[in-house]
């Protein structure tokens, strides 16, 4: 459930962010399998954080931290990390990975519309794989609200599935996305999952979320499309 805020309760018209949509990610065995079927890989979280200039001291948010690898591998470089996230049970995941590890991030059950940062701002944010989740209006409140978090000049960091194709071929690139990514039950994400991410899921075109992005009050440094379905942006907080 969301972290009550009796003092400055939401609009009934508010985005209820703790009920995720599409493939479900919220429950045990989900959350056990997630690993293996996301490719979650603490050497490319390790060189992603190298390319973003994390090291010792420096204040990082990874928001929808899923099973926190990312989160982990900051605070094993020292960074101060902390891990948002809607779902308990991922934040139980993640926790678990970083007392593996002897580093204890900062976890927070909390979404991107209602984390409120609290202390120093951050240096870098982060959120990988989730902005997906909300509709594009909610989007944009939620890249303000990681705006409001950072400090000048700080980095933002995104990726997600987003679509950089004509949007007249989205048909053919969707199909191809789901026939290619689409693993046997039990070995990864299945065709089934894909499927649901685009008819359930809230993935937006490329040229929109720059639009959002500057709007937010980023500079976008650099962006990547490595996929017609995958786009990256690297951003500083104006
Ligand atoms: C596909 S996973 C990505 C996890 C991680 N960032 C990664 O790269 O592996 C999506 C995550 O977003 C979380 N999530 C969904 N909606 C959210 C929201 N509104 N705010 C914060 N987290 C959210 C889910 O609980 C899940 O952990």
């Amino acid at each position: 459930m969301p972290r009550s805020d009796t003092t400055h309760p939401r609009p009934v018209w508010y985005f209820s962010e703790y009920a995720p949509v599409g493939i479900d990610l919220g429950s045990k065995a989900a959350v056990a399998a997630y690993d293996r079927n996301q490719g979650t890989d603490p050497q490319a979280d390790d060189a992603l954080l190298d390319r973003l200039g994390v090291s010792e001291g420096t204040q990082l948010v990874d928001l929808a931290c899923g099973t926190g690898s990312l989160a982990v591998q900051a605070a094993r470089r020292g960074a101060v990390a902390h891990g948002v996230d809607v779902s308990e049970e991922m934040l139980a995941f993640a926790k678990a990975r970083a007392d593996r590890f002897g580093v204890a991030p900062q976890w927070h059950h909390a979404g991107f519309l209602d984390y409120a940062h609290q202390g120093p701002l951050a240096d870098v944010v982060t959120t990988k794989s989730a902005l997906h989740q909300l509709p594009d209006f909610w989007k944009q409140q939620a890249l303000l609200n990681a705006a409001g978090m950072l400090r000048r000049g700080g980095v933002f960091y995104l990726w997600d599935v987003i679509f950089s194709f004509e949007p007249s071929s989205a048909e053919t690139h969707l199909q191809q996305w789901i026939d290619a990514a689409g693993r046997p039950d039990g070995e990864g994400f299945t065709e089934a999952d894909f499927e649901a991410h685009v008819r359930e899921e809230f993935s937006s075109y490329a040229w929109i979320v720059e639009g959002m992005l500057q709007r937010a009050g980023f500079d976008i440094v650099s962006r990547a499309f490595p996929r017609p379905t995958h786009a990256e942006f690297c951003c500083r907080r104006r």
